[in-house]
């Protein structure tokens, strides 16, 4: 597991859930504009979910429920094995991750303009990684489950 996130990074990411509560759709359709540049990317995604607007609706939860939860992530531990299997059953690897950080931070930017500080993405950019890594051990050992 990754270093805790300190008691400053935590109340950034508590602060800023009411505007991700508003824009967290906007922000997750950006992430994904700009995620799918790279085709390889792409094809890992269902399309139909894509279409119906289902996935970004789903990342944006995930992320809310992040940020509200993140002094007591026991909260979302289930939800958080359901996001890992899903990512198993789609290939999902450690080495996609930066993508994701890499697309998701300037979309936060894109959305909330100077409301995102250089603070605030600062704390995502550190919440990010200790969720990430927190995601990649738990697929790693459903992969080792699987073969
Ligand atoms: C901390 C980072 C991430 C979070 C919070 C997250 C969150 C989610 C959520 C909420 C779902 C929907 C699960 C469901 O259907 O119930 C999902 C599915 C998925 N995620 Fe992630 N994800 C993350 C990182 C990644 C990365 C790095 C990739 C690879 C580029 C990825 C690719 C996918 C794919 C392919 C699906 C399945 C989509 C489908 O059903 O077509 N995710 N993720």
């Amino acid at each position: 597991m990754s270093e805790p996130l300190s008691p400053e990074t935590i109340a950034i990411i508590k602060s800023t859930a009411p505007a991700l509560q508003k824009h967290g759709v906007e922000i997750t359709t950006r992430m994904y504009e700009r995620l799918f540049v790279d085709p390889e990317i792409k094809a890992l995604f269902n399309e139909a979910a894509q279409k119906s607007g289902e996935q970004p609706k789903r990342l944006a939860a995930a992320i809310l429920a992040f940020a509200n939860n993140v002094d007591k992530l026991e909260v979302i531990d289930s939800a958080v094995n359901n996001i890992c299997a899903r990512h198993v059953a789609t290939h999902v690897k450690p080495e996609h991750y930066p993508a994701v950080a890499n697309a998701l931070l300037p979309a936060i930017k894109d959305v909330l303009g100077e409301a995102a500080t250089d603070e605030v993405l600062n704390a995502w950019g550190q919440a990010y990684w200790f969720l990430a890594s927190l995601m990649i051990s738990r697929e790693k050992a459903l992969y080792q489950d699987a073969s």
